[in-house]
């Protein structure tokens, strides 16, 4: 595995947002989160990357992560896009693209490997000179995507990619997170849309009020009725 979750609990306050989570993703897996508004999906992936104190335990690479240890996470790999994209709209596309070789030692690698972006996704070379906000939502998730690539993530938290985005670009950028496997990478994939994101995961967990309620193979989840019923706004 290259991260375990154990008993992770997570609280805001009074708040008791995450209830005893196990999490785990193997190398070159894609792991779906699934659950409603609310549900914690975003305070799990939030602990993860290092943004929140939490207790029990994270392990990645066989080490215990500490909270609140944003950027020590992110050189070790594990890095989040988080929900809203994080991208900064007045900046040029490229300078956004630039964040995600920020932390980068090998400059020139990195500057290459900006380079080969911006041909892997024309529409960010095209534009690399407009402000990112002038993208549309799709592309900005794409840009959102690609600079997290850029810092070269062993683990990428993705925190609702396909929010307000039109089936289409969902699907799209769904392929380009597919594609990530091939290169090695292991995602986290936060989402609502439940079956959608089933179509791409090889395994799921769907959370509701901080507890896991269900999990298991992808597959599986989309045939079984029960779970589909229960959890995926019924059959379709
Ligand atoms: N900053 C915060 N302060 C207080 N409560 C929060 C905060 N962020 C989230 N919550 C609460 O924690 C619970 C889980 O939220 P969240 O992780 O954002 O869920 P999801 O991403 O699944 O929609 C919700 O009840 C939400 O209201
Ligand atoms: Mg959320």
């Amino acid at each position: 595995m290259i991260l375990s979750a154990r008993g992770l609990q997570v609280r805001y306050g009074a708040i008791a947002a995450v209830r005893g989570v196990d999490i785990d993703v193997a190398e070159g897996e894609i792991v779906a989160l699934l659950g409603a508004n609310g549900a914690g999906k975003s305070t799990i992936a939030r602990a993860i990357a290092g943004l929140l104190p939490f207790q029990g335990e994270i392990v990645y690479k066989d080490q215990k992560l500490r909270p609140n240890d944003a950027e020590r996470n992110v050189r070790r790999g594990v890095v989040l896009v988080p929900e809203g994209r994080g991208i900064l709209g007045r900046m040029t596309v490229e300078e956004n693209l630039a964040m995600g070789i920020y932390t980068r030692a090998d400059k020139s690698q990195a500057i290459a490997d900006l380079k080969r972006m911006q041909e892997r996704f024309p529409i960010l070379g095209q534009r690399r000179h407009n402000a990112a906000s002038l993208l549309s939502g799709g592309e900005q998730q794409l840009l959102a995507t690609a600079r997290a690539l850029l810092s070269k993530p062993r683990l990428l938290l993705l925190d609702e990619p396909s929010l307000g985005l039109a089936p289409q670009a969902t699907a799209y950028l769904f392929g380009v997170i597919a594609e990530t496997r091939a290169e090695g990478l292991s995602v986290l994939l936060v989402e609502q849309k439940a079956r959608q994101t089933l179509k791409v995961a090889d395994r799921a967990y769907v959370l509701e009020t901080g507890r896991v309620v269900a999990s298991g193979p992808a597959q599986k989840m989309i045939e079984d009725p029960a779970v589909s019923d229960a959890f995926l706004g019924g059959p379709g």
